[in-house]
């Protein structure tokens, strides 16, 4: 019998290669090329199925369950669907292992609920439990062994499951590492068949890369019915729920958790920490960005100072690097504010990051405000997207976004021209970033 060649895979995208090599082709990783045990080929003398027609395919709206943690509800779309796959990545220590606990056990009053650690012993969540007040009725097994844990799973049928995590699973049959790229595959290959069957609805917990992806392969992601991104700084009690991938609901959701003593707690409204408490201060603006159905208010601050560097530095926290270089572009070019001999730095309070154009306005005014040394005057929010022209586009949802700001108090905010007044806020119409920064700030003197 011929020998079948061995195959390499990288552990942090999935590449495979014929021979090891120092680099992954795929990632530009070093070192992470890995040996892989060559799958065993399977004799292909299936019989055609019979077909379906979509119409006569019975299907009953599946009941979702409340996770009894109203910010993961709402992030997964109004609760957990029976018989699904969730992924839930993050840092490690950002709690990810303290959410999923505190779920399981509000579901296990009226589910049967089962923790499945691999990585901390029983009497560790034991600890956790009781700090977080108490440990309901989830069962635990504390087990690494992926045929093991299939077993159970299908003769207990629990109605949900958590395995902390994906990456500690071994199989016997694949005959690498755990947490290598052929195991952690094998196992959610199996974990989905078996929650499917069993009706489990599975939340698995995968850790991250450094550029924060869920490590292992992308397939992982693609087998999944649910990816939810645990973000949040470690040095900010603050944590932000999103979802990248949902098949039952909007990926924009967000959920805001603050960490304390006693759990995770979730925060109904979080405009309120992050950004209507601002006093006037130059160089800081509100932004109201919309993250999914939900109006946030955030406070950017940016810093201005003068540099010899030929290539003067454009450093944000929480905002996109090429969306930071280009609003700097912008302000230099059309917004009348000189910054090719400045760094700047731009940073999102509280350890949000913000993604959504809504909120270049109130980049680029805090940017001009550092710069010019003139504040934005208190109670004053911004948004509105800026294009290359120095024109600003209109915002989606501008209503929404108006309603919370006078709802937190806010007395004025800057918005793109077409954009109608709305909720008793005075709303300043500008055309373009040049007018944004004349109504915002004082003339320079
Ligand atoms: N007594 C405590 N008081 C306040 N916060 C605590 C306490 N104990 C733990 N924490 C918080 O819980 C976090 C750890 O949470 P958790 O173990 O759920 O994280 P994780 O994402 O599961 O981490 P890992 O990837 O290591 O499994 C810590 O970062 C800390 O902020
Ligand atoms: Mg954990």
């Amino acid at each position: 019998m011929a020998q079948r060649a061995l195959k390499y895979a990288c552990s942090e995208c999935g590449q495979s290669t014929g021979r090891w090599l120092g680099r992954c082709p795929g990632c530009g990783s070093f070192g992470t090329l890995n040996e892989e045990s060559p799958e065993p080929t399977r004799a292909n003398g299936a019989a055609p199925r019979p077909l379906l027609r979509l119409v006569d395919v019975e299907a009953e709206e599946a009941k979702r369950m409340p996770t009894g943690v109203s910010e993961l509800d709402r992030v997964l779309g109004g609760g957990l669907v029976p018989a699904s796959l969730v992924l839930v990545g993050g840092e490690p220590g950002v709690g990810k292992s303290t959410l999923l606990l505190m779920a399981l056990r509000a579901m296990s009053k009226e589910h049967r609920a089962l923790l499945v650690t691999g990585e901390e012993s029983a009497a560790q969540v034991r600890m956790r439990a009781e700090r977080l007040g108490g440990a309901g009725s989830i069962e635990i097994l504390a087990d690494t062994d992926l045929d093991a844990i299939c077993a159970t799973l299908e003769t207990e049928k629990p109605a949900v499951c958590v395995i902390d995590s994906v990456q500690t699973l071994y199989s016997a049959e694949v005959g690498s590492a755990p947490g290598s790229v052929a195991q952690v595959r094998e196992a959610s290959a199996r974990l989905l068949r078996v929650a499917k069957e069993a009706g489990v609805a599975l939340f698995l917990v995968g850790h991250v890369t450094k550029d924060g992806a869920v490590a292992g392969p992308r397939v992982l992601e693609h087998l999944v019915d649910c990816v939810l991104q645990f973000e949040g700084d470690r040095y900010h009690a603050h944590r932000v729920l999103r979802a990248v991938k949902n098949r039952f609901g909007s990926t924009n959701e967000l959920g805001v958790f603050e960490m304390t003593g006693s759990g995770l707690e979730g925060v109904p409204d979080p405009s309120q920490i992050f950004g209507a408490a601002r006093e006037e201060e130059i160089g800081s603006a509100v932004a109201c960005a919309l993250e999914g159905t939900r109006p946030l208010l955030l406070e950017v601050q940016a810093l201005v100072s003068p540099t010899d560097l030929a290539m003067p530095r454009r450093v944000g926290t929480g905002v996109d690097p090429k969306r930071l270089a280009m609003i700097v572009a912008v302000l230099t070019r059309h917004g009348g504010i000189a910054l090719g001999q400045a760094d700047v730095f731009v940073n999102v309070a509280g350890g949000v990051r913000i993604d959504e154009p809504g909120a270049d306005l109130a980049v680029a005014l805090a940017i001009a405000s550092a710069a010019r040394g003139s504040p934005v005057p208190a109670r004053t929010a911004a948004f509105g997207e800026i294009g290359l022209t120095g024109r600003l586009r209109p915002a989606a949802q501008a209503e929404r976004r108006l309603e919370e700001c006078a709802k937190l108090g806010l007395a004025t905010a800057i918005v793109p021209a077409a954009t109608k007044a709305h909720g008793g806020l005075e709303a300043k119409a500008v055309e373009t970033l040049r007018q944004a920064i004349g109504a915002a700030l004082e003339p320079r003197r």
